[in-house]
């Protein structure tokens, strides 16, 4: 079967930086463009932090920096999980190469013009540079094959009882991207709470003892000392990278079609994926939610994106 193109749209950040890794070389998938958007940390920051790991994996994909704040309301980071530089843990070596000149919002726009309509969207971070590309061109919405996105929750959140930080970090984007009409997987934290990055994990994927596993190592050890101080977990989620894995093995994943609506509006539940789990609304779906997760194959999935590399 051919790999499945794919335009990674991420704020690196740790399981961010876990994604591009297991998508850099995964052979069922063609990482086409990395677009880099503000979230974890300021667009200054995840612009270097997806080349000092593309260039610290070898990965020659293009970089191209995109939005540097949410369409309408105030910019949110997480530094508190992220640290200072939104990637802090690994030593990395000074940048030799730089972002694309061209920005993520008119690759996006003119990579899904000129494709066939085969290409697969992955955000991983605020929705702000996928829904100003379809406000920008809403051509574009038709070109799209599906959209795989990490955000959302129909349990509840991490950044306030409601709402998860992708969606709440820029809820209007997200309503923009919930409303488009085409194929969406979302990969919320109803099942990546579930892959919990434990010290016998982190201890698995240091036995591997090449590149990546030594990246995946000091990330993650980074990862888990803020996730204890601020959850009070042993191991953080590995949020971001399911959403790679669903597409190297879609059976990874157990998914339902729900209706979901974002909640823009709200005070209380600014942010919350409103899920419609048991159709009470009678509403088309709109949305195939992941609900369970194969946790064994999800680190089998990993164990091997990370030996792709030996
Ligand atoms: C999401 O928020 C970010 O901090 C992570 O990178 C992930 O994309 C989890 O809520
Ligand atoms: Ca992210």
């Amino acid at each position: 079967m051919e790999p499945t193109k794919i335009i990674l749209d991420c704020d690196p950040g740790h399981d961010d930086a876990i994604a591009i890794l297991l998508a850099g070389k995964a052979p069922e998938i063609n990482l086409l463009g990395i677009t880099v958007v503000a979230g974890n940390q300021t667009l200054d920051r995840t612009a270097i932090n997806a080349l000092q790991v593309c260039q610290y994996l070898g990965l020659n994909v293009p970089v191209y920096a995109g939005c540097d704040r949410p369409m309408i309301r105030e910019k949110l980071t997480a530094g508190d999980i992220h640290g200072a530089t939104g990637l802090d843990g690994p030593k990395f070596a000074p940048l030799d190469r730089s972002i694309e000149t061209k920005h993520a919002v008119q690759y996006l726009i003119e990579t899904l013009m000129a494709s066939d309509g085969d290409i697969t969207l992955v955000p991983t971070g605020p929705l702000t540079n996928i829904a100003m590309a379809m406000r920008l061109e809403p051509k574009i919405v038709p070109k799209i094959h599906r959209i795989v996105l990490m955000g959302g929750s129909f349990s509840y959140g991490n950044v306030s009882p409601a709402a998860e930080f992708n969606i709440l970090a820029d809820a209007d984007a997200a309503h923009v991207v919930f409303t488009c009409g085409r194929p969406i997987t979302m990969v919320g934290l109803d099942v990546t709470r579930k892959v919990l990055c434990v010290p016998d994990v982190v201890d698995r994927m240091a036995k591997i003892d090449n590149r990546a596993g030594n990246l995946f190592v000091d990330l993650m050890r980074f990862f888990n000392k803020t996730q204890h101080q601020v959850f009070g977990w042993e191991g953080g989620p590995l949020h971001d990278p399911v959403t790679i894995a669903s597409i190297v093995a879609p059976e990874v994943l157990t998914t339902k079609p729900m209706h979901v609506e974002i909640d823009h509006r709200s005070i209380q539940s600014y942010g919350r994926t409103n899920a419609d789990v048991f159709g009470y609304l009678h509403k088309t779906p709109n949305v195939d939610v992941a609900t369970d997760i194969d946790v064994d194959r999800f680190w089998d999935i990993v164990e091997a994106g990370i030996r792709n590399y030996s």
